[in-house]
């Protein structure tokens, strides 16, 4: 949830650290600080609010913070309010050792009053200040013991060690401390660590979009590892300090991606980007054999034969994209599919064995509930496939296999185009498992991929037809609520609406099933209420499209404005609909890929009229990595 960023080179420290967290401003934007090592001191500055107010404070300040070594953190408050005292780095009571943090110290109530039983004085609320006052100690017991240590070994990197194995939770943590000025040391468990490494310099950061204007050559960094950084390179342990390996990777991206590139919003550029991010998940992914092209596959075609049951889990956006695969899994391959929040999965002990296939959906592939999902599917010997959008991160590298959506860098804290990208790796997926199995002939596989690559340009066409859908937003400004009902794929679009309005808007908006209604929320219903309406083609299923323009009347009926998301060529609904939004004629199965997108462009165009900021919505952070 929090950005973070070390550095160790040449340039400015707090430079670096300051164009690495406006680049990460997304993951955390409650308060900002940096810390750098300048002449034998630490030099700390912290502010409340956004990444400007660290940038105004540093401006008017006398203190110098011009040194090589340095952190960086942008928080989203876990422990204690968003205040300056709470922001990060944290130091010990000698202000010799700088902390900065990711993820929840579970145990820390027991070590802080240990530690504050032993003389230590901490000054703020948070969980992470207890590690730079556990450093202090475990640095004084080394000096102490002095010749305990390998020759080579940095005290610093042995003590983050040590107080690692202290620790319960979910973490990453960069350390610098002022008389070690060479080393920036950082470890993880459960939460984002990559390395780039540059010519001279090396840098540590929760995601590559930090240092992606200095290097592009990235190394992934395990469970449970301390990384000792230095100007040429790095060193890697586990917590017992045996040397690991870390993983090279070069990120396909560079610098112009993670920038708004003319567009006043991250989320209106990444919109506007769906038709390219959809054609770059699907491209190159079925053979001229119809086999899937996986990006890192541990499982045989033959594992996949095996499969007698499916599980989807994935949280908000992503979960979303899961419920409209359950229907194509199930149509195509006739195998059980259920979706579940990743967050209630492995409490409820679901039913796994090594012929389930669980599919981890996930953007950032840093979502902890996801991730623990995984880990618990493991555990039971169920296969594990991720769909990810995000090189080297944690999810996939604990899964066993991996299809990723290629959607680019999605800064917005609202996904997009990587829902579509999700939608639509879902759906091969499911078209692989048909082929496999044997349910779908390869001609009937092929029939169904040609419609997907066809996707990219109905995309396009529906954003090319959004601005009355603008216009729309624009005029319900006062709206207090607005409802979304769907029937079959619809349902899970109606609720993805819902959720984009909720975020961006701050407004109460709920997803129903169409069916639903009558059994309660149609209570709900009063006059004037804008109501949005995901029609089906009335190609496909007929007797679904049929239900719902019963159900547009009946709310119609009690007076609700209607807002119909309907196919080119559907005629039957126009009397019913007060305002009517066309997208192109799709297959049923796809046309989640093109009805959600004005859905989108609704959203985000209401809560630009109301004044709000669309990249940065109030208490959400991108990247969700606390439970
Ligand atoms: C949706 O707009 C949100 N950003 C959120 O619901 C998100 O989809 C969810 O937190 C899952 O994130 P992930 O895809 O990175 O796992």
């Amino acid at each position: 949830m929090c950005g973070i960023i070390g550095y160790i080179g040449g340039q400015s420290a707090l430079e670096v650290a300051l164009t690495g967290l406006r680049r990460l401003e997304y993951r955390g934007y409650d308060s900002a600080g940096v810390a750098v090592v300048v002449d034998g001191g630490l030099r700390t500055l912290r502010r409340a609010g956004k990444l400007a107010n660290l940038e105004k404070a540093l401006a008017e300040t006398e203190a110098g913070l011009s040194g090589t070594t340095g952190i960086g953190h942008t928080r989203w408050a876990t422990h204690g309010g968003p205040t300056d005292t709470n922001a990060h780095p944290h130091t010990d009571c000698t202000s010799a050792v700088g902390v900065i943090h990711n993820g929840i110290i579970e145990n820390f109530a027991g070590l802080r009053a240990g530690l504050e039983h032993g003389g230590h004085e901490l000054t703020s609320e948070t969980d992470t200040e207890v590690v730079a006052h556990l450093l202090e100690d475990e640095l004084a017991t080394l000096v102490r013991d002095g010749s305990s240590l390998p020759a080579g070994t940095n005290p610093l990197t042995e003590a983050l060690r040590r107080v690692c194995g202290r620790l319960e939770g979910a973490f990453t943590l960069v350390v610098v401390h002022r008389d070690h000025p060479d080393v920036v040391v950082a470890a993880r468990r459960n939460s984002p660590l990559v390395v780039g490494l540059g010519a001279g310099e090396t840098f540590l950061a929760s995601d590559v979009a930090a240092f992606i204007a200095h290097t592009r050559n990235a190394l992934e960094i395990g469970q449970d590892q301390v990384v000792e950084a230095r100007r040429d390179g790095v060193s890697i342990t586990d917590f017992a300090g045996n040397p690991v390996e870390g993983r090279p990777y070069h990120v396909d991206w560079d610098a112009s991606a993670a920038e708004k590139g003319g567009y006043p919003y991250f989320m209106l550029k990444e919109i506007s980007e769906q038709p390219t991010a959809l054609a770059d998940t699907l491209r190159g992914r079925l053979s001229d054999d119809a086999e899937i092209v996986l990006d890192e596959e541990r499982l045989s075609t033959q594992d996949f034969r095996d499969i007698d049951k499916v599980f989807i889990v994935a949280c908000g956006t992503a979960y979303h994209a899961g419920l409209i695969a359950k229907y194509a899994v199930e149509h195509w391959t006739r195998l059980p599919c259920e979706v579940e929040m990743a967050s209630e999965f492995r409490y409820r002990d679901p039913v796994l064995d090594r012929s389930t296939l669980v599919i981890a959906i996930s953007q950032s592939g840093e979502t902890l509930d996801t991730l623990m999902a995984v880990k618990h599917a493991r555990e039971q010997k169920a296969r594990v496939l991720a769909i990810c959008n995000t090189n080297g991160s944690t999810i996939p590298r604990e899964s066993d296999a991996v299809l990723y959506t290629r959607c680019g860098p999605e800064v917005g804290v609202a996904s997009t185009k990587t829902f579509l990208g999700q939608v639509a790796a879902c759906l091969l997926v499911g078209l692989y498992l048909a082929q496999v199995r044997g349910v779908l002939y390869g001609d009937e596989v092929a029939r169904y991929v040609e419609r997907l690559q066809a996707t990219p340009t109905l995309v396009r066409e529906t954003l090319a037809t959004v601005e009355p859908v603008r216009a729309l937003a624009r005029s319900l400004v006062d709206a207090k609520a607005v409802l979304f009902l769907g029937r079959h794929v619809g349902y899970p679009v109606a609720l993805e609406g819902a959720l984009k309005l909720k975020e961006l808007a701050y407004m109460h908006a709920e997803g129903f099933p169409a069916g639903e209604l009558k059994h309660g929320p149609i209570a709900l219903i009063e006059p004037g209420l804008p109501v949005v309406i995901v029609v089906p083609s009335p190609r496909g299923r007929s007797h679904l499209h049929g239900k719902i323009v019963s159900n547009i009347q009946e709310v119609r009926a009690r007076g609700a404005r209607t807002i119909v998301i309907a196919e080119e060529g559907d005629t039957i609904v126009e009397p019913y609909a007060e305002h009517l939004i066309r997208v192109p004629a799709t297959p049923t199965l796809l046309a989640p890929l093109v009805t959600t997108v004005p859905l989108q462009v609704f959203a985000c165009e209401l809560a630009l009229a109301r004044g709000l900021d669309v990249d940065q919505p109030r208490n959400l952070a991108k990247s969700v990595t606390v439970e």
